[in-house]
């Protein structure tokens, strides 16, 4: 059986991939910073599911779920590098992230500790479980310096910037998986209906059906790169 690890996985676009996985026939690793018993993943049991906790700021708390994970499994098919927050969209827009005058060095680095550094982190204690596997970032449109002139959407000092940076790595961290037979991929999941984005035009099941999809159809010679969910090379 194919397995996948999902972090960020108790709601939103994480959810919908576990439900998709679930579906797909693969055994989940379901990983949550905290579950409240009113969220998705809570109320979700399957034979295939294994929920756990990792908080992804957390080395102990990554290296707890890696032990946990690898006790069950030596590979993995799919880690997927969900867990993200934006203290700069539309329904927070903090002025401590998106106001000069205003920002707060602690509430920026928060982004980039979550949506970029924690990822690469991920990884490098999950390789020995990632040989032949495929990574997904989970980045945005909103790392697009093209996307964001046509938009017009500016004050986002944080989030955006975390994204940028996320593709980059990306970028690096699929020359070092390289020799492991493993691939990564930066991908923009489009505009998806979730607390972070509560005018999302897509479900998250809808999203993370398309994503993996598209996923499944990558091949060696895409890693490092980014797409949209539907499979186009992401607008940098
Ligand atoms: N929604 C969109 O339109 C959109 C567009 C582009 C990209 N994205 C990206 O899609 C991903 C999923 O976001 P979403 O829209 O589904 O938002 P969401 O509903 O707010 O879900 C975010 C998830 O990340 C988890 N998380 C946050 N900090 C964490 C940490 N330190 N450790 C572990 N988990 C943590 C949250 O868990 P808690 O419950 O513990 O907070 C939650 O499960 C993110 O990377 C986001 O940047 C979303």
């Amino acid at each position: 059986m194919k397995t996948a690890v999902v972090t960020g996985a108790s709601r939103g676009l994480g959810f919908g991939f576990v439900q998709n996985l679930l579906g797909q026939g693969y055994e989940v690793f379901a990983t949550y910073r905290a579950l409240k018993d009113d969220e998705p993943l809570a109320q979700l049991n399957h034979p295939h599911l294994h929920k756990l906790t990792m908080d992804v700021t957390d080395s102990t708390s990554i290296q707890t779920a890696y032990q946990a994970i690898s006790a069950k499994t030596d590979s993995l098919a799919l880690l997927i590098n969900n867990a993200g927050i934006n203290h700069d969209s539309p329904g927070m827009h903090k002025p401590s992230t998106t106001q000069l005058g205003h920002l707060q060095r602690t509430e920026l680095l928060e982004m980039f500790d979550v949506n970029t550094i924690a990822p690469i982190m991920v990884v490098q204690t999950f390789v020995p479980l990632l040989a032949n596997a495929k990574v997904i970032n989970i980045s945005s449109y909103r790392a697009s310096f093209t996307h964001r002139d046509e938009d017009g959407n500016y004050n986002n000092y944080g989030y955006a910037a975390s994204k940028v940076a996320l593709n980059m790595m990306t970028r690096d961290l699929a020359h070092e998986l390289a020799p492991h037979n493993a691939m990564v991929f930066a991908i923009d999941p489009g505009s998806v209906h979730t607390a972070m984005n509560q005018r999302g035009a897509q479900s998250p099941d809808e999203a993370s059906e398309a994503i993996l999809k598209t996923v499944a159809k990558l091949k060696s010679v895409d890693s490092g790169k980014c797409f949209t969910n539907s499979g186009k090379r992401a607008l940098l």
